[in-house]
């Protein structure tokens, strides 16, 4: 574990009822633990706002299962060389969905675009593109 620093910091009174609500609410043990999470949140979102920067994706998505050739469609997108696929998951959650989680690394803006590509395809019904740079 990297070594601990202690900071004191100000808060308006109001405030701090509403993040000891918020830190209630989530289940945090104590207000340090809040606040490192929600500079690492912070940190993660400006670095996923630098197109170039290296993060990873989970892009969700429910599909019919009888459109054509989409799943050759999803694994061709997988095999592309611009991006690295992780990992991937089938779930079949009825006679006609099927909802795909598919785990890639690489630059944000790279993986947006295919993200974007993957979400138009005709016969995805529902998607979101989850990016997280550690
Ligand atoms: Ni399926």
């Amino acid at each position: 574990m990297a070594e601990l620093e202690r900071i004191g910091i100000s808060l308006d009174k109001d405030l701090l009822v509403d993040f000891d609500k918020l830190i209630a609410r989530r289940g945090y043990q104590s207000r340090s633990e809040a606040i490192r999470d929600l500079v690492r949140q912070q940190l993660s979102e400006e670095r996923l706002a630098d197109p170039e920067a290296q993060a990873v994706a989970a892009v969700f998505l429910v599909y019919d299962h009888h459109a054509a050739n989409l799943a050759e469609k999803l694994i061709a997108i997988q095999h592309s060389h611009l991006l690295q696929a992780i990992s991937s998951l089938h779930v079949h959650l009825d006679h006609h969905d099927c909802l795909e989680v598919i785990v890639l690394r690489g630059q944000v803006a790279e993986i947006n675009r295919v993200g974007e590509n993957i979400l138009s395809m005709k016969g995805v019904k529902l998607g979101r593109v989850n990016l997280v740079a550690p």
